[in-house]
Parts: structure tokens; C-alpha cells; sequence
């Protein structure tokens, strides 16, 4: 075929695999989603041939001249309590891949699916119980938590909002929540000011613990850390995970950061899925150039990732 001679990562044209293959239930792609076949239950989370394009505007008419295929035909499934990495360059549509997961982004075409529901159809209380069970930690909690609000305020909001709880409630939930992360309960009366970058990111993920999720998307939550303080984060998301059955959708554009924590790695390029399998075999014995790149890319020292 003339377009494989021609892509950029050698023999296989990845493009080819970003449409989900027209497998049988019992034989599905292997690494994200694999494994699928042995839950007759519908996966967690499944993503079929999403695009997610961001029109081009030009001219005083502003005119659409073509779109910016952010996501572009991505397809994968999720089982409760994985943890999925999606790894990729800067710009290759990790965030907007996660902002269309959550509803934030409208698909050009696709589909999402949260427990074999429709998510872009859900309305009234499924949507709301959606909004519950799919969390999501961004990089920067400086800019996450609101400065005015205490860290009461900000763990039991949306709890009280939902009517999850009363406000005589409030104190103990939070102070639950708080240990739950490795925080003094008493850090319910600060705000988020008096905190160090790896505390408030602890506070963030506190809060996506409160509504008791299945999922938590975290988009770069670690990258804006240093080194050591990843690491923690990183082996606290994997205790709660055991201890809550969580699953993970992992954006991070450093391979490294899922090495340890990840069941499966998806691999983006340009808004597409250019490899894909279970985290050792992407690691250990990457097909695409491009993996490659990105597993050099990581800084080591003494054989093993920094940071991770
Ligand atoms: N609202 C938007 N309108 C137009 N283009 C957008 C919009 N949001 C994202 N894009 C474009 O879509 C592409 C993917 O962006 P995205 O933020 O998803 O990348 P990313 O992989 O998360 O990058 P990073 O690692 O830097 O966070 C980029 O080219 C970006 O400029
Ligand atoms: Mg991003």
C-alpha cells in the first residue's frame, strides 16, 4: 500500500490500527481493552472511533477551511479498576481526548461509552451520577483549587451539592478524606495558599476521592512535580486504587511516569493511536519508531526511570 511506504514510522501505517478493528468479542485488541472478553459485563469505559476536530476558522465570514483532528478515530476500552497510560508528545491530543471523555469537548463523531451507556446521551440523574463516578486531577492545582475557598469548602462542595451528605457531616467526611491522602485533618481549616505543590495536588485528588468515582482521569497530575514528591503521588494514587477499585486513565506525555503503575499504554501521535499492549510489552518491546523516541527520551539513573 503506498500510504505505508510513505508514513513516518516505518512499516505499518498507524493510522490503520486507530479505528477499532472489527474484532469479535472474543478475540479483542490486545493491551487497552484487552481482556475485555473475559468480563461478559460491558467494559468500564469504552471508546469507539472517536474524533474529536477543532474547526479552522479564516476570513471576515470566519469560514470553516478545515479542522484540527485533535483526536482522530481513537478507539479503547477500560475494565473497572485499570489503570490505562496514554503517553504522547505535547499537542498530540491527550487533554482533549480526556475533556471529550468528560464531556467537555463535543465529538465529531464516535462514541463514548460508560458502562455500556451512551455518555453524550445521558441526561437528569444519569448525568449527574455520571459527573460522580468520572473524576478528573489536572497538572496544576494552584489553578484547580479556588484561593478563597478553605479546604473544607473545597473537599465537601460538590458532596453537599449532590446531597451526599449533611453539613453537620462536613468536619468528619473531609477529615477522612484528608488522611486518605496523607494529610493531617486539621489542614481542613487552611486554604490553599499555605500548602507546597505535592500537598495541594494531594488535595486535589481528595477532592476527586469524594464523590466515591470508578474513575479518575488524571491529566499530567504529576508533571508539574518534582521528582521525589512524584513518586510519592504516584504510590499514593496506586494505594487508593486497591483500596477504592479505581480505575485510572493516565495522561502523561513522560513514558516514564506509567512505568510502574500502568496494566496497559496506549501510545498518541497527531491525534492517533500509533501503539498499543499490555505496559511491559509497549516498554520492553515497542514496534513503533516512535515509542521508541519516547521510551530514549527518559532520563535514567541506574537502569531505572527518574521520577517513576
Ligand atoms: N479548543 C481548541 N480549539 C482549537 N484547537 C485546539 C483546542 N484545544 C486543543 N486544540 C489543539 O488540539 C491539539 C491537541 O491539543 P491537546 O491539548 O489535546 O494536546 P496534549 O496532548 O494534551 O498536549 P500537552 O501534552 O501539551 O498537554 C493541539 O494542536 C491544540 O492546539
Ligand atoms: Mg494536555
Amino acid at each position: 500500500m503506498a500510504v505505508e511506504q510513505s508514513n513516518p514510522f516505518g512499516q505499518k501505517d498507524p493510522r490503520v490500527i486507530t479505528v477499532k478493528p472489527p474484532v469479535p468479542p472474543a478475540a479483542p485488541a490486545a493491551g487497552a481493552g484487552a481482556g475485555a472478553a473475559a468480563h461478559p459485563t460491558p467494559p468500564l469505559l469504552d471508546v469507539a472511533g472517536l474524533c474529536t476536530w477543532f474547526p479552522i476558522k479564516r476570513g471576515i465570514f470566519a469560514r470553516t477551511v478545515g479542522y484540527v483532528k485533535a483526536v482522530n478515530g481513537v478507539s479503547f476500552t477500560m475494565r473497572a479498576g485499570e489503570t490505562l497510560g496514554v503517553v504522547g508528545e505535547s499537542g498530540c491530543g491527550k487533554s482533549t481526548l480526556s475533556r471529550t471523555i468528560l464531556r467537555l469537548e463535543k465529538p465529531h463523531s464516535g462514541t463514548v461509552r460508560f458502562e455500556g451507556r451512551d455518555v453524550f446521551a445521558l441526561r437528569g440523574n444519569d448525568l449527574l451520577q455520571y459527573r460522580r463516578d468520572m473524576q478528573v486531577v489536572f497538572q496544576d492545582p494552584h489553578a484547580t483549587l479556588n484561593p478563597r475557598h478553605s479546604v473544607l469548602d473545597i473537599l465537601t462542595e460538590a458532596m453537599l451539592v449532590h446531597g451526599l451528605i449533611k453539613p453537620a457531616e462536613a468536619q468528619d467526611v473531609a477529615a477522612e478524606l484528608l488522611r486518605d491522602v496523607g494529610l493531617q485533618p486539621d489542614a481542613m481549616h487552611r486554604y490553599p495558599h499555605a500548602f507546597s505543590g505535592g500537598q495541594r495536588q494531594r488535595i486535589c485528588i481528595a477532592r476527586a476521592l469524594a464523590l466515591k468515582p470508578k474513575m479518575i482521569i488524571c491529566d499530567e497530575a504529576v508533571s508539574a512535580l518534582d521528582l521525589s514528591i512524584r513518586a510519592q503521588v504516584l504510590n499514593l494514587l496506586m494505594e487508593l486504587k486497591d483500596k477504592y477499585h479505581l480505575a485510572y486513565l493516565f495522561i502523561t506525555h513522560d513514558i516514564g511516569v506509567v512505568e510502574h503503575i500502568a496494566d496497559n499504554i496506549i501510545v498518541m501521535y497527531k491525534g492517533e493511536i500509533v501503539e498499543r499492549g499490555p505496559a511491559e510489552q509497549v516498554l520492553l518491546h515497542p514496534q513503533e519508531p516512535y515509542t521508541k523516541r519516547l521510551i530514549a527520551a527518559v532520563p535514567r539513573v541506574g537502569g531505572a526511570a527518574v521520577g517513576a
